[in-house]
């Protein structure tokens, strides 16, 4: 008989570095927070950290506003050290899912140099499984999806009125704050968004595809439908998550 503190550890399919690598609109935070709300696998958004230093006027917030709120980047140090923060967290322990990071051959080094160094102070284990895994889209398609894009600014959760996901009257369905647009939803700043991405972040692509770390799904799809290709994917590389989702089978059955 299995008991209850068993079934919800095997909930955690954390056991590894997921990285979400694709274009402003490709649905990295959406499927961020499926894999959270599905595997508890913890999310760290680098954008949604930044927007957080920026509501609460942080000294790293006022720094970051200059190059955020005009879709600029924000300065490789700046960045690495706020995912190492967050990585240095409990709960991060087994891996975590990093959405937006990282978005620059600088920040990809970092990260390798982070996670492997044996004077990493997280001291990952040097094993850990790492994938990178790479949201295609059409650009014009990114454009409908970015102006048509609301947020909750609680918790995050992105909503969209041109696939019917915002309900009435336009607030969060978990904690009921009214939506708001981003900031950087301009129809001129996400052009400026795409086009850095293009520079900075297609080369990044290159560097994990070069290492053979790099798949690659198409994003115009339905959530769901994506959704699942990248569990199939984390299947293949990670043996230990097949297990884990086989007992959340047996959890469904019971
Ligand atoms: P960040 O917040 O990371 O923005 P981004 O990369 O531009 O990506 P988005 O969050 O806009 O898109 P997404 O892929 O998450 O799509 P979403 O799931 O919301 O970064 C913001 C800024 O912070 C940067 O410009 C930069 O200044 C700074 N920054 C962040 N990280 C940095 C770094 N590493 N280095 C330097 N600077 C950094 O989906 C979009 C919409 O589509 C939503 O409405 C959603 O509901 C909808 N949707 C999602 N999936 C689907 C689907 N399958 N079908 C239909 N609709 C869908
Ligand atoms: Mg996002």
């Amino acid at each position: 008989m299995f008991s209850a503190a068993y079934f919800s550890e095997t909930k955690v399919m954390s056991r590894g570095i997921v990285v979400l690598l694709g274009p402003p609109g490709a649905g990295k935070g959406t499927q961020a927070k499926h894999l959270f709300a599905e595997f508890n696998m913890p999310q760290i958004s680098t954008g949604e950290l930044l927007r957080s230093h920026m509501a609460r006027h942080t000294v790293l917030g006022a720094k970051a506003r200059r190059c955020a709120d005009g879709g600029l980047l924000v300065a490789d140090d700046l960045v690495c050290g706020i995912v190492e923060e967050r990585l240095a967290e409990q709960d991060c322990g087994r891996g975590a899912v990093l959405d937006g990071f990282p978005r620059t051959v600088c920040q990809a080094e970092w990260l390798n140099r982070y996670l492997y160094s044996q004077d990493s102070v997280k001291s990952f284990s040097r094993q850990i499984p790492f994938i990178v895994i790479k949201i295609n889209m059409q650009e014009n398609e990114l454009f409908r999806r970015l102006t048509g894009r609301r947020v909750c600014p609680s918790c995050g959760r992105a909503y969209n009125v041109f696939s019917g996901s915002v309900g009435k009257p336009n607030v969060c369905e978990f904690d009921g704050v009214d939506l708001i647009c981003r900031q950087d939803d301009a129809h001129d700043i996400i052009y400026d968004r795409i086009k850095i991405y293009e520079q900075e972040t297609l080369p990044v692509a290159q560097y994990y595809r070069d290492k053979g770390l790099l798949r690659e799904i198409e994003g115009s799809r339905s959530s769901d439908a994506v959704f699942s290709e990248i569990v199939q994917i984390l299947e293949e590389v990670h043996p230990t998550h097949r297990k884990q989702l086989h007992y959340q089978a047996l959890v469904r059955s019971y």
